[in-house]
């Protein structure tokens, strides 16, 4: 082992400079590293990935993998959920430690644990409500499902683990985001006058005792700030203009933009449906723009045409911050036997954590 070697040193690396050296540090580390890459990174650093997917096909590979190092390139708590599934000798690293989520820092253990103690005085909690938390959250707010019956779930499992839940209990308080809930709720038949925003930091978080009794979902008031973008009126005028097109949408986008999309889902549904698709087609595509600009270049040459939805550039800053010069920084290190950026989740909170998670995995 020798002295850490620095970011600051890597900050004005010409990128193609960059690429050459992650391709040698990769043929060095061989096996004993993986890289991870969710769908919305950039070019310069998918590339470089051994697996790529959305929140639930990455957290499964990061549980059955048998690499040394898990290097995940997205964000913070996909990071964390590596680290919970892993073995305690993997190590997982997310190159940029800034690389958080804006959604996931919408909900934090305080304000629940304040919610579940207020819903406590409207009702007998533990037997009404199953707490779920989208993946896009913090470890401790996992860890607080795993204690309190609750589970996990992603993007394109969403309807599965609700259905779970209210096998269990009458309720859900469901977080950190407002219309994966919504969305999921609605397509499986609840109405929307029995899905309340919960406003952390009002009392009650706004709502009427009558309310939160005649819920059936309680929805935390959080939100992604990308798919936020996307508007009903985007899809309206794109139609105006191809009354063929045909829409596809992240469920994380808003209630209005789902419901005039022709096919809701997860980015691996997005592209597994889009990749299925008929030479001729036209496709209005609501997610992340890295995503779309490398599908729309995938699909060119099939004769498929795809469009991003907003008229605005709607990228995920954070993930963005995973850059090719933080990718070569870290395996460069552990080239060198140095562990940077190292994602560590505190066992206790890990252990707790983990039963969430599972109790989403073994749905399969
Ligand atoms: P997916 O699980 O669909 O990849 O979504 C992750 C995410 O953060 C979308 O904003
Ligand atoms: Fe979080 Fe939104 Fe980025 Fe997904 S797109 S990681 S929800 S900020």
């Amino acid at each position: 082992m020798t002295a850490a070697l620095a970011i600051e040193d890597y900050a004005f690396l010409e990128d193609d400079a960059c690429q050459a050296r992650i391709v040698t540090a990769r043929e060095k580390l061989g096996d004993r590293v993986v890289i991870l890459g969710h769908h919305y990174q950039r070019d310069e650093v998918f590339r470089h990935a051994d697996y790529t997917g959305d929140s639930l096909k990455l957290s499964r590979q990061a549980a059955r993998s048998k690499a040394e190092y898990i290097v995940f390139c997205g964000v913070h708590f996909m990071a964390e959920v590596a680290d919970i599934l892993s073995r305690p000798e993997q190590q997982a690293i997310l190159p940029d430690l800034a690389a958080g989520c804006s959604m996931a820092d919408m909900a934090d253990l305080a304000r629940v644990q304040q919610c579940w103690q207020e819903l406590g005085q409207v009702l007998d909690v533990e037997r009404a409500v199953t707490p779920v938390t989208y993946i896009n959250s913090t470890a401790d707010l996992k860890a607080f499902c795993g204690r309190h019956g609750g589970i996990v779930c992603t993007s394109s499992n969403a309807a599965a683990i609700l259905a779970w839940a209210f096998e269990r209990r009458e309720k859900v308080l469901f977080f950190p985001d407002q219309h994966l809930g919504r969305n999921t709720g609605y397509r499986m038949g609840i109405p929307l006058e029995e899905m309340v925003v919960w406003q952390p930091g009002k009392p009650l978080g706004g709502l009427s005792e009558a309310q939160i009794r005649r819920a059936r979902i309680i929805l935390w008031q959080g939100h992604c700030s990308v798919h936020q973008m996307f508007r009903p009126e985007h899809i309206d005028r794109f139609r105006e203009k191809y009354p063929d097109t045909r829409v596809i949408a992240h469920p994380e986008c808003c209630f209005e933009v789902c419901q005039k999309s022709d096919v809701v889902g997860s980015t691996e549904t997005i592209l597994k449906t889009v990749r299925a698709s008929e030479p001729g087609s036209r496709w209005l595509v609501g997610t992340e723009l890295n995503l779309v600009n490398r599908l729309r270049q995938e699909m060119k040459p099939k004769g498929v045409d795809v469009h991003f939805m907003s008229p605005m550039v709607c990228m995920c800053s954070t993930m963005f911050r995973i850059d090719p010069q933080h990718l070569a920084w870290v395996l460069e290190n552990l080239v060198d036997g140095n562990v940077v950026n190292r994602i560590r989740v505190p066992e206790e909170e890990a252990g707790a954590a983990r039963l969430a998670l599972d109790r989403m995995l073994a749905l399969g």
